[in-house]
């Protein structure tokens, strides 16, 4: 958020010019913060992407998850369906790998949506991640 012009506007001469300045070094440090982790939110905690032994189980881990926290958007009918199907095994295991990038950005369940949905918590989404990792089996 830069208020260059309607600051500018009300102050005259040199004045303008160093609130200008001052104005245009804090929007571009402001800038360079916002843009440092385009990928992922801040509250978005770094989880780990290995393998566990023994991996999560598809039907007792993974997908309660789904059914919970992404089947209301992501069945037919609904506004994610058209990009992925999660309503059974075959249709994550399809989608494994932008499921897994999606979660592990914490980019879904999908916050834009009014009201937003609940969040994973950052053990449900390493459950997840790490079930791909493993090569989604259907365990
Ligand atoms: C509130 C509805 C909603 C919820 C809940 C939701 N999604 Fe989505 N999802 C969407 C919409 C809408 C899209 C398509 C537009 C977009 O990408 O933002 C989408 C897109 C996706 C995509 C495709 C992304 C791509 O670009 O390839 C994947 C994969 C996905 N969601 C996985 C999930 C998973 C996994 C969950 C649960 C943890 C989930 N979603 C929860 C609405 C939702």
């Amino acid at each position: 958020m830069c208020f260059l012009t309607r600051l500018g506007n009300r102050t005259g001469g040199r004045g303008r010019a160093i609130v200008i300045v001052s104005l245009v070094g804090y929007c571009v440090s402001a800038a360079a913060v916002a843009c440092s982790s385009p990928s992922a939110p801040e509250s978005c905690s770094i989880i780990s992407q290995n393998c566990p032994a023994p991996p999560p189980s598809f039907s007792k881990d993974v997908q309660p998850l789904i059914q919970n926290y992404c089947v209301m958007c992501h069945s037919p009918g609904g506004i994610g369906e058209p990009t992925a199907d999660l309503t059974s095994y075959a249709g994550v295991y399809k989608a494994r790998a932008e499921v897994q990038q999606q979660v592990y950005q914490c980019l879904m369940p999908n916050q834009d949506a009014s009201p937003p949905p609940p969040k994973l918590t950052s053990d449900q989404r390493e459950t997840i991640v790490a079930w791909v990792a493993c090569d989604a089996p259907n365990n």
